[in-house]
């Protein structure tokens, strides 16, 4: 004899309720947080090759500027696809943030004692250090959106001329010096978060993770080096 199919189906296996009970388990949020993390580490690498154009002079600069606020025309309305990006960015923040804490909340409740010695040779400091490197980046990016994008605590902040708010801004050897250290600890947060995002997404087979390595390494490093460039180069003369 058949089984008989209850008359009722149980709310908890509807689409939109598996999405919720998928994204309430640590699984879940770490998808999340590895899809989230690859977009705005996507967008944190073209910023720092669009910010070379530092090097070409102002012109090329804020050229650069002004295509960005125009991309998509005349398809689109001005800034429209900016816009867009800007919105996509703040959702991807918040949702990389939001199953970050709730993932550190639910270890907690997993082991409300803490750790009397922890693995400290097993872990690296770069994974010891995600949450904390998530503050700092966090905090800078706040400053960094009053500074460049708003000019509110920039010394002599012109509208539709970054080159000058870049290179102004830089030649304050305090906000450099605050620069290159939060862009440390995202190359730190970069490395660890590249690594782990394939964990995440399952793409953890044994032969693939030297290149796991190489690929976290080199993306990490050069994000880095690119971003340390700019406050260094004003300071020391060769933009000015
Ligand atoms: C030293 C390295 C950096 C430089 C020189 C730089 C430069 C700039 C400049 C000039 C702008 C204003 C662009 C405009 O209004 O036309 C800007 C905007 C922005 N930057 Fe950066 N940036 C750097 C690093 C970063 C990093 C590491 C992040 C993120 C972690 C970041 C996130 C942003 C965001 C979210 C905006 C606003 C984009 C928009 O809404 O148009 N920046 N940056």
């Amino acid at each position: 004899m058949t089984a008989v199919a209850p008359a009722t189906e149980h709310p908890a296996s509807s689409p939109a309720s598996r999405v919720i009970s998928f994204y309430r388990s640590a699984i879940g949020k770490k998808a999340v947080m590895a899809l989230t993390g690859a977009f705005l580490f996507g967008w944190i690498f073209l910023h720092m090759v669009g910010n070379l154009k530092l090097y070409l002079g102002p012109e090329h600069m804020n050229e650069y500027a002004k295509w960005l606020r125009v991309m998509g025309a005349p398809a689109m309305p001005n800034s429209a696809l900016l816009w867009l990006m800007r919105v996509a960015l703040v959702v991807a923040a918040w949702l990389h943030i939001q199953a970050a804490t709730e993932l550190t909340l639910m270890n907690r409740r997993a082991r409300p004692v803490g750790y009397h010695e922890r693995d400290y040779v097993a872990a690296t400091y770069a994974a010891r250090t995600m949450r904390w490197g998530g503050v700092i980046i966090l905090l800078f990016v706040i400053y960094h959106l009053l500074h460049l994008t708003f000019g509110t605590v920039h010394p002599s902040f012109i509208e539709n001329d970054p080159y000058h708010n870049v290179v102004a801004g830089f030649q304050v050897w305090w906000v450099s010096a605050f620069y290159i250290v939060a862009n440390l600890a995202l190359g730190l947060h970069l490395y660890h978060g590249l690594w782990s995002m394939f964990n995440s997404l399952g793409l953890n087979q044994k032969t693939f993770n030297p290149w796991r390595r190489v690929f976290a390494t080199a993306f990490a490093l050069i994000i880095t080096l690119g971003n340390v460039s700019f406050p260094i180069a004003v300071l020391i003369g060769v933009v000015r």
